[in-house]
This record gives C-alpha cells, structure tokens and sequence, in this order.
C-alpha cells in the first residue's frame, strides 16, 4: 500500500458507492439494493446490485464485484494507487506526495511499468517525426492531408529506418531490455540483437480511456507488407476491451458514436469535427467493446468499408450491436471506400448528411439478404420471404416484431397477413428467438467437489452482512475457523473481529485483499441468494440449518484432519460440543 490504511478508509467513507456507481450507470432501487445493468457484461435486464448498507456491488450475472476501489478500478481501468487519487479528489480528501523510489516503482508492478515504456516510446516516435529524419513521415502525413493540430491531437509519430536507436533511448531512460520486449516493441534479431519492432511506419498511439498509451499501430511508409503492424496483447493492451479514439469520443455527447474499420478513418473524422469516431484494433469488433460502447450511447453508425469485406463485418457488427442491446444504423459510403475517402471527396456536410440518412440494421440486413435471391422467380422470392419471417423472430418483444412486420411488408410489397402466417408458422416450429445464456465468469461457477460444504458458508456470511445483530446471537456456536475455504476464513474473521468492536464493515473487508480476483470473490460472500421465506418461523428455521451446516462440515472437516492438523483436535472438541448445544438451540431472528 501506498498510503496508510486509515487514509484509504477515510476517502472509502466519503465516496458512497451508490452515488460513485450512479455517476456511470443509471440505477433503480428496489428492495435494499439499487439495480442497473451490468457495465462489465452484456445484458439488458439489470443483475447489477448496488448494496449502500454494505457498500459493495455484486453482479448476479458474471460476478463482478467488490467494494467503490474495486468498481473505479474496474470500471476505469484503473490500478489502486489511482482509483485511490480519483475518490480522493472527488471527495476534497488532501493526499500526501508519494515518493516513487526504487521500492515504490517495483510494487507498482508491471502494468504501471509497461504504461510507461510505451508513454517513452510514443514521445520517441513523436520526436523522430518532427526531426530531420522524419520527413518521410511528415510527407506522408501531409499526403494524407492531416493537419498539425490533428497530428499532434492523437499524438502521431514516426518510427524511422534504424532499429537500434528506440531500444538505445528506451534504455537510457532506464528500461530493461526485458521489459522493452514483453512490451512489444522491440525483439531479438540474431544479427543486430534488440532492435524497434516497428521501423519505416508512421506510428499511431493507441490510448486507453484516461489517454494512456497502451500500445501502437504502425503504418507502413507506401505498399510495404503488412501494412499495418500492431503491438502484441500485453497486460496493459486489452484488444477485446479498447477501442481507438473513444478517448476523445467518449466526452463528444452528440447522442451518437460512430464505429469505423481503420485508425486513418477515425483521425479524418475527427479532424472534419465528427468527435464521435471510433475504430476496434485491428481486429473484429467484439461484444466487450459493445458494453463499453453502451457506457455512452445507446445509438451505434456503421462507417464500415463499402466493399464485401466491409459489409460482412457491418453485419457481424450489427449482431454484437443487437445482443448488447445497443441501436445500429449503416451509413452509406458509396461510390467512396471508407470514411476517409468519403470526407476528402465530399466533406463534412456531405457526411453529415449520410449520417442522418443512415439505415436501420435490421432494413440493411434485408437489403443485403435481398441481393440474393431473384424477385423475379416464385420459388426463391418465397425464400426472400421466409428468411424475412425467420429474422423477424429474432426480435422478442413482440410491438417490436409487429412495428417491424409492418413496415417490411410495405417496403417488400408482402401481405401483411400472409408474412404475418410465416412468422407464426416459424415461431412455433422453432420456438421465438431466446436470449443466449450468460456464461458466467470462468472460475466462478465451476463444479467443485466442496461446493456442498461451502454453500452454507456462503449464505452465512451473507445473512450476517444483511442482519450484523444476529452475531450477538451465534457467536458462542461460531467462530472464523469454522470456514474452512481459505478466503472465506479470512473474510469471516475480519468480518466478526469488526462485529465484535460494534464496527460493521463489510466494504472494508475487500480492501484487505489486493488482487482483483479474490476481492470479486470476496464480495460473492455478502451477496449470495438467500432463500426467499415468508414467516419468521420459516426464516429462524432456515438460518439454523445454514448455521448448522457450517458447523457440521467445519466438525467433519477437522475430524478427517486429526493427524495432521495441530489445530484440529481443539476444534473437533469445541466443535462436537457447539455442534450439540446449537442442535437444541433456538435462535430467534428478531
Ligand atoms: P489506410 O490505407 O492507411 O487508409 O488504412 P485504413 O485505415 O483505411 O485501413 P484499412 O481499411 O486497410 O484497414 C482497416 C484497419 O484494419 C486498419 O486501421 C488496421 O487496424 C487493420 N489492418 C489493416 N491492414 C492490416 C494488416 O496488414 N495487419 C493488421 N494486423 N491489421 C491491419
Ligand atoms: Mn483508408
């Protein structure tokens, strides 16, 4: 930790984290918790509680969870040191300087690391590019008729003929050649040793969010193979889960983003004033940059290629689109290839204009379907109309449906009624289209031969959390070495320490846990499904038999321990007796 703990505790206090988490989601309340959908999973029915008593957050459809730290850090991507320093301002809360010497910087780990060798070689690219030798970037840039402000908006640079020179200046700066290597950058040639990944390329920085450069795309000077290289995946470059420009785009607020195939496209139309462009990184668009898309907008353009190419991923794009629960609408680029061309041909208004008149997804993809078949033949016009009918059922809400029956039928001239036959025809042989399964996270839901003896810890642990008086009640029966899972152990004897001092705390408990996975699972703890009762005595006797069962597995587990665990003996005594007493016991849940 960087700073002292009270310190975290203090700014944890001052940032409620229903009002943190409603700055970025839009919630409901409902019961004791606030709902919303969940900004780290595709979903369109809220799963995503908000707990203001616990503090904490718990997705019931991935299990992304924990306490205000771990949302910012999720959420923003963020490390702790700086999701620390945004609660802080955020709250008026002062910081001290902290001191980066050599400890420091180690613990601050490789992420942090990464971020800055690629910050040093972005300012290395964009030096080279404005000296001497980068004039054949600087022609080239101009060529392509961008101006200064644009250039020096996304921060472009070259990366000139000798690789030896990036990796000489990443070293001086104190980088280890190791590190300048998983970064991407540069790799082992038997010949000339490290030498630049990316040499002869006009060099795009890829940045994250909070504009930090997470890795690049580097342009090849002319028709040179490949003609665009990336950086590898690294801890820092998430491919699935950026996308380029939404750091700028993200604060356009023109109801709209417009999601385009190439970087070139992007700078060009946000040099035109279209602040609102995006491009995945160079690679398919996927549904995680959905979601993050969804933070901002609900209303999706296509200004994908107006080639074959382009058009298959439009609809492949209109598909993650749809499942995220997000608008499309295809803009026509014709007779042009791609936005860039489009814009230096036509202009702005000429695009302004094709955005307006930017097509329906679901009337594209009819469109597109139509190609292939001959209205002009019965037989394949009647497949045209079936395959119509059968995507009509992909929309489940059925004024959807019905609003989209209409208005297809009028523009393909098809009978209402008889489209209307088809669809019902499909439907019942097929059963309407059902939303896809949630997988849920990996790890988090896995058979597990312990599963039956955890369970009941779990709901213990989470009906403490909703009900801290009972404590008073059990703890003669229980103790935190009842819990046998090693992070349920943990949680549980933070938690009744706590309880114990009448400090109740459970968002505090996360804090204690450092890495990103055990906090998410920690916080499953004070979330589980309790069972739904009604009467009290319904509850009393379900909240015996929870306990009950903790205690029963915590007695065998011991049990089958005797030999090996000092411990064991002391707790199979104490437990075979608590085991007895709390048998006969009645607790009452006042
Ligand atoms: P310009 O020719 O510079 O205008 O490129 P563009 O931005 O129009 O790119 P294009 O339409 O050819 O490709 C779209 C995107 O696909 C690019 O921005 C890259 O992200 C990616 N891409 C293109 N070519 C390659 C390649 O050879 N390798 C990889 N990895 N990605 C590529
Ligand atoms: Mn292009």
């Amino acid at each position: 930790m960087y700073y002292p703990e009270e310190l975290v505790e203090e700014i944890r206090l001052k940032n409620d984290i229903v009002d943190v988490v409603s700055g970025y989601v839009k919630l409901q309340k409902k019961g004791g918790n606030h709902w919303g959908c969940c900004p780290f999973h595709n979903e369109k029915t809220p799963s995503f509680a908000v707990n203001g008593a616990k503090q904490m957050y718990h997705c019931f459809g991935c299990g992304a969870g924990g306490n205000v730290y771990t949302f910012v850090m999720n959420y923003e991507n963020y490390s702790f040191p700086e999701a620390v320093k945004l609660l802080a301002d955020r709250a008026g809360v002062a910081l001290p300087e902290i001191e980066y010497n050599e400890e420091v910087r180690r613990r601050e780990g490789k992420r942090a690391r990464l971020l800055e060798v690629n910050k040093e070689a972005a300012k290395f690219f964009y030096f080279q590019l404005r000296s001497p030798r980068g004039e054949k970037g600087r022609e080239y840039l101009e060529k392509r008729e961008l101006s200064h402000e644009t250039i020096h908006q996304f921060g472009l640079g070259y990366a000139g003929k000798n690789g030896a020179e990036l990796v000489q200046y990443l070293r001086s700066k104190g980088f280890s050649d190791e590190l300048i290597r998983e970064a991407g950058l540069a790799s082992v040639s038997e010949k000339y040793g490290l030498v630049s990944q990316f040499w002869n390329r006009v060099m795009y920085p890829i940045q994250d969010l909070n504009h930090r450069v997470i890795g690049f795309g580097g342009r090849v000077m002319g028709d040179g193979e490949p003609k665009y290289l990336n950086s590898p995946e690294t801890p820092v470059f998430d491919k699935r889960r950026n996308l380029y420009g939404l750091n700028f785009a993200r604060t356009a607020r023109c109801g709209n983003i417009i999601l385009c195939e190439g970087y070139m496209d992007v700078i060009s139309m946000h040099q035109a004033g279209f602040r609102q462009a995006v491009a995945s990184l160079g690679t398919a668009f996927t549904s995680e940059q959905a979601v993050l898309l969804k933070r901002y907008t609900d209303n999706v353009l296509l200004a994908y290629d107006s080639d074959g190419a382009g058009v298959k991923a439009a609809l492949r794009g209109i598909g993650i689109l749809r499942e995220a629960g997000l608008t499309g609408r295809v803009i026509n680029m014709q007779p042009y290839k791609d936005p860039d061309e489009f814009m230096k041909a036509l202009g702005k208004e000429a695009f302004q204009e094709r955005i307006d008149q930017a097509e329906n997804s679901f009337f594209f993809e009819i469109r597109i379907l139509e190609g292939q078949f001959d209205m002009a033949d019965p037989e394949s016009k009647t497949r045209f109309h079936r395959e119509i009918a059968r995507k009509l059922c992909e929309f489940s809400e059925e004024l959807e449906r019905e609003n989209y029956l209409q208005a297809v039928a009028e523009k393909y001239l098809i009978g209402i009624e008889q489209l209307r036959r088809l669809v019902t025809g499909y439907a019942a042989q097929t059963g309407l289209a059902k939303p896809l399964a949630q997988r849920p996270r990996s790890g988090t839901r896995k058979k597990d031969p312990e599963e039956k003896g955890k369970k009941p810890q779990r709901l213990l642990l989470t009906w403490l959390t909703d009900e801290p008086g009972l404590y008073e009640k059990i703890k003669k029966y229980i103790s935190g070495a009842d819990f046998t899972e090693e992070l349920y152990r943990k949680v549980a004897e933070r938690l009744f320490q706590d309880l114990e001092e009448g400090n109740y705390n459970p968002a505090a408990v996360i804090s204690m846990f450092e890495d990103g996975e055990e906090q998410q699972q920690a916080a499953a703890l004070f979330h589980s499904k309790l069972p739904e009762l009604n009467t009290k005595q319904e509850r009393e006797k379900a909240f015996h038999d929870i306990l009950l069962a903790v205690k029963k597995n915590s007695y065998e587990y011991f049990s089958a321990r005797l030999g090996t665990d000092i411990n064991a003996l002391n707790q199979v005594i104490q437990g075979k007796k608590a085991l007895e007493e709390l048998a006969k016991a009645h607790i009452s849940l006042e």
